[in-house]
């Protein structure tokens, strides 16, 4: 008889993404279960991604496929086959309609003999200058629901992110972890490698009201508007006797923000100068992020107006984004306001 006395109580009785998104759905009440199979579908979507990530630098999936994605980035072929694999998985799920990826420019649109009732956007592998280098990296996903029983169209999925019902992202670092977001928390599920399940690891995460860490590409500080370029200012030079923040920049957005949301503090791809909407798509990439950042008690803004807030006007669209704790985002708002004033 085995000595339970030895068995270690997670190792027993683990709490698997499958098994927490299945309870979740069974508690609502008028829930189809369509949600739950679509977490799974992402689930094994990202699980398969990881695993070319990890053995991309073995199986020759290193390097660029000579061809750029509708935002004029060169695609790379870990780039090209996250992206084939979370379309088809999703397809294939029943659960989707219609779905927006960064690498393709236009919606795909599911066939209507397998179409569900969601619209998913995604980056299927974000922080792609990073991959060749073995940094780490990610996926972003967000889930909107169609609004109506029709076929489903482009305006579709132009919807804001106050309309999201989850948002999440996957880290592919020194472990490989999902971050879910629905309305009720923010939860962290760690792959462990030898069961090849998500298992849940922190439950209902909260972000510090205020963190020691900005991050941002401080290569583009010539082109900032003098808002970012004070609030970087008295980051790094304090004048009421507070420790200057400490500077931590990956280039991967999903690394960035994880780190923010785990440690606190400030991540940030302003507009500037050569590119007054910055570079991060606001449909799977800065919507996302900022349903994740407002479940777990922090912020993301442009600047001028909440991230979730902005109506979409284009499906490939970039924003500015500021995102963090709360007292962070808060003083960089100020910051806004106060030079503003002076124009
Ligand atoms: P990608 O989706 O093509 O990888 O680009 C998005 C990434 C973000 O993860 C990161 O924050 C940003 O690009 C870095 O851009 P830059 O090199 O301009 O600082
Ligand atoms: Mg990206």
């Amino acid at each position: 008889m085995a000595n339970e006395s030895k068995i270690n109580k997670l190792d027993a009785d683990m709490i698997t993404l499958t098994r927490y998104v299945t309870e979740r759905g069974r508690q609502i009440k008028e829930a189809t279960g369509e949600l739950t199979q679509l977490l799974n579908a992402i689930c094994t979507a990202v699980k398969a991604i990881g695993t070319n990530v990890r053995r991309a630098g073995l199986i020759n999936l290193y390097g660029v496929t000579g061809s750029s994605n509708t935002t004029g980035d060169e695609q790379k072929k870990l780039d090209v086959l996250s992206n084939t694999l979370f379309v088809n998985i999703l397809k294939h799920s029943f659960t989707t309609c219609l779905m927006v990826s960064e690498e393709d420019e236009k919606t795909v649109e599911v066939d209507t003999c397998q179409q569900g009732k969601y619209i998913v956007t995604f980056d299927p592998l974000d922080g792609s200058s990073n991959i060749d280098c073995l940094v780490s990296i990610g996926t972003i996903f967000g889930i909107y629901k169609k609004q109506h029983d029709g076929p489903p169209s482009d305006k579709d999925a132009l919807q804001s992110g106050r309309s999201m019902v989850a948002a999440g992202y996957a880290l592919y670092g020194s472990a490989t972890v999902i971050v879910l977001a629905t309305c009720s928390s923010v939860d962290t599920f760690m792959l462990d490698p030898n069961v090849g399940e998500f298992i849940l690891t922190e439950r209902n995460m909260k972000i510090k009201k205020k963190g020691k860490i900005f991050s941002l590409n401080e290569g583009y500080a010539k082109y900032w508007d003098p808002a970012m370029t004070e609030y970087i200012e008295r980051k790094k030079f304090p004048k009421d006797g507070s420790a200057p923040y400490s500077a931590r920049h990956v280039g991967s957005m999903v690394a960035d923000v994880h780190r923010t949301l785990v440690y606190g503090g400030i991540f940030a791809y302003p507009g500037h100068a050569k590119k007054p909407n910055g570079k991060i798509r606001l449909l799977y990439e800065a919507a996302p992020m900022a349903f994740i950042l407002d479940q777990a008690g922090g912020k993301a803004t442009t600047g001028d107006s909440d991230i979730l807030d902005i109506v979409p006007t284009e499906i490939h669209q970039t924003v500015p984004v500021i995102l963090g704790s709360p007292d962070d985002v808060d003083e960089y708002l100020e910051m806004v306001k106060k030079h503003r004033n002076k124009s």
